[in-house]
């Protein structure tokens, strides 16, 4: 097995092409772990995991805390209601009191953007950003590749549209850095309002008929509209929005025959996606969510238990 050199996880920036094999290598041979009867091995066994979630989520949250259990790692789940934030802590002293306690790993999902990275200089434990306000979800990009890699045998060379609200996005920003990083193509579609100006920069290419950002395409992954990040409505309506960017069976076969559908979650159903296509035999979204138990399994191994040469079998 290779070598993980990070102490956290706080973006797909940080990662070279060999780290996110690697991540993805270790995920492919952990996945089986979760099929079997007895769903634990001893790989973590006395390490403590702390997850402190400011903002709701269900797959992340829940991801996490059965990927540190089936590697029998201790764990503890806080969310902001439930913490001292309320009586007015910083997240600079709460950091210090989490580091007197002496965990391992700290899943930090934020509202404001680099907020995992304040805490990862405050601790001496790893940090893994579970997503931080609109600025990056690693650990979502990295189960979006990993479920590519799975049903296209590979990354490079394919060809990836993403639609939706680009500029409120934290995955899309994440899968942008990640695929292209991975050799893919990105192309984004979505209304003028809710597209970053330096998308390009970012090594994604604009089209903004959706229509034609979907011609041929081999992966499409479509986005919420962040409704909770927008200060004004950046759109006239909803059925506006849908009627333009909502994806439709009509759409995917714009794309090519073998295309796969993919969403984040959670889904605004007739919003940006019918349940026709949510639920029909192009969708991999049940498949991102099975698949995000292994790819945080192998980075709680490779941060606080691969290096120590602990065999995860
Ligand atoms: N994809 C995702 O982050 O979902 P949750 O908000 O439910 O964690």
């Amino acid at each position: 097995m290779g070598k993980f050199d990070h102490k956290d996880l706080l973006g797909i920036g940080q990662l070279s092409v060999e780290d996110i094999s690697l991540i993805l290598d270790t995920a492919e041979s952990l996945k089986e772990i979760s099929t079997r009867d007895i769903k634990k091995v001893p790989a973590l066994r006395g390490k403590s995991v702390v997850n402190f979630f400011y903002e709701p989520s269900t797959r992340t949250r829940i991801s996490f805390e059965m990927a540190a259990k089936r590697l029998s790692a201790d764990t503890v789940s806080i969310s902001a209601s439930g913490s001292s934030l309320v009586k007015g802590e910083t997240l600079k002293d709460t950091a210090r009191n989490l580091q007197a306690m002496n965990p391992d790993i700290i899943v930090l999902r934020h509202s404001s953007s680099g907020a995992p990275h304040l805490l990862a200089m405050e601790v001496s434990a790893g940090v893994i950003n579970a997503g931080d306000g609109i600025n990056e979800h690693p650990t979502q990009a990295l189960l979006d590749m990993f479920t590519i890699r799975e049903r296209k045998g590979r990354l490079h060379d394919l060809d990836v549209a993403i639609i939706g609200d680009i500029s409120h996005s934290r995955v899309a920003r994440s899968n942008i850095l990640g695929l292209t990083k991975m050799g893919a193509r990105v192309t984004v579609s979505g209304p003028p309002t809710m597209m970053p100006v330096e998308i390009e920069a970012l090594g994604a290419t604009l089209v903004s008929d959706p229509v034609k950002a979907l011609k041929d395409k081999d992966v499409i992954m479509m986005l919420r509209i962040q409704l909770e990040r927008q200060n004004k409505t950046l759109f006239p309506t909803l059925r506006e929005y849908s009627s333009f960017f909502g994806l439709t069976m009509r759409l995917v076969r714009e794309a090519r025959g073998d295309v796969i559908i993919m969403h984040p979650g959670p889904l605004n159903r007739g919003v940006e996606i019918t349940s026709e296509v949510a639920d029909s035999p192009y969708s991999v979204i049940l498949d991102q969510v099975t698949n995000g138990v292994a790819v945080r399994m192998a980075l709680l191994y490779l941060l606080i238990g691969g290096s120590k040469g602990d065999n995860a079998d």
